[in-house]
């Protein structure tokens, strides 16, 4: 474990019976850091907080927090906060009743109870909202009061999984930066899952993208975002067209080509639409699809190499289905990638 970790899985392996969900997973988190699990439905996302959380037993592996060794520690006394999509709120209680009733259950009363849920629900911009009933809050206001719920136990840890897929496009936004502020405010140690890459990106200090239970990179947003290591992440982030590259050339679907500029020790190379030149450069193809994005103008390009994704200034005059333009993969605007996988 690194100086720096707070909360440390070490060759984390777990099951559910037989099959294994997650294989030798290390990873270590600072405190206070917002930590977001990204990756594609069935990859362990949820198995790897139910170990964390202790409602699972790892097969092998350790799980520290805060200097401790908590593999085997039950789930109460481990001061781990975990919300859930369905954060499932008790309807007929009130706003202040839900947020109080984990502290009552630790045999919190009084004037420290009131206290403790009046800070909870001004965290997250409820105080005037106490006294209503569940059912008569709206859906991103019900999502506040789960927050608030997990926050006034003061975890040193609280994981979050999925907790705004249930909840429209709009409100997502704003419960993003919500979420954002009151683990800014609060310096609470954040894990939080999604298979959303925008959401990952704008949220989290740092991002593990996990692949068949294995994590598959972890880097800053800027890194995961413009240097994915593997085929994997960079088409999770928006690389559309992608390449494997043999002895620096490019792996086309009718043969290698030369590709001098490559780097000499890259596995592939990778291109965002918006990577690829239109209108000029040395290669062509043929208008396969045309769809229009407001500011820009998508292509799908059937060309020597494989199909290849562009973008276009929607401005620009629109190319025809069928028509053949010139095209550039230009080094400048590709993503290396150390694995083709
Ligand atoms: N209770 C269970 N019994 C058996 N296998 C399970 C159980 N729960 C999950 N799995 C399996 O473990 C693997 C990881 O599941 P997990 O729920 O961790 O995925 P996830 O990344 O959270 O996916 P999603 O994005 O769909 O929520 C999957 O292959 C899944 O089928
Ligand atoms: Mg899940």
């Amino acid at each position: 474990m690194s100086d720096r970790a707070y909360l440390s899985l070490d060759k984390l392996t777990l099951g559910y019976g037989k099959t294994l969900a997650v294989r030798d997973l290390d990873l270590d988190i600072r405190k206070g850091e917002l930590l977001a699990l990204l990756g594609p439905s069935g990859c362990g996302k949820t198995t790897t907080m139910r170990a964390i959380a202790g409602l699972m037993r790892p097969v092998s592996g350790h799980i520290r927090l805060d200097g401790a060794d908590i593999t085997r520690l039950a789930a109460n006394r481990r001061q781990v906060g975990l919300m859930f999509q369905s954060y499932a709120l008790f309807p007929h209680l009130t706003v202040f009743e839900n947020v109080a009733f984990g502290l009552r259950l630790k045999g919190m009363a009084g004037a420290a109870l009131d206290d403790r849920v009046a800070r909870g629900l001004a965290s997250v911009g409820l105080s005037d909202f106490s006294s209503r009933k569940v059912p008569e809050l709206s859906g991103g206001q019900q999502q506040r009061v789960a927050l608030a719920r997990s926050m006034v136990m003061e975890p040193k840890v609280l994981l979050l999984d999925e907790p705004l897929s249930n909840l429209d496009a709009r409100l997502r936004l704003d419960m993003r930066t919500e979420l954002q502020r009151v683990q800014k405010q609060t310096g609470v140690t954040m894990i939080f899952v999604t298979h959303d890459q925008v959401e990952a990106l704008a949220l989290a200090d740092r991002i593990v993208v996990m692949k068949n239970g294995a994590i598959e990179q972890i880097g800053t947003p800027e890194e995961i975002y413009n240097r994915p290591v593997s085929r994997f992440v960079a088409d999770f982030v928006g690389f559309e067209t992608v390449f494997a590259l043999n002895a620096g050339r490019l792996v086309t679907s009718t043969g290698e080509m030369p590709f001098p500029d490559a780097p000499a020790d890259a596995a592939g190379l990778a291109w965002r639409p918006k990577g690829v030149e239109l209108g000029t450069g040395p290669m062509r193809g043929i208008v396969k699809g045309v769809s229009f994005a407001g500011g820009t103008r998508e292509y799908v390009l059937e060309t020597p190499l494989g199909p290849v994704k562009a973008e276009a200034d929607a401005s620009l005059t629109a190319h025809a289905l069928g028509d053949e333009i010139a095209f550039d993969l230009p080094i400048s605007a590709a993503a290396p990638l150390q694995r083709f996988a």
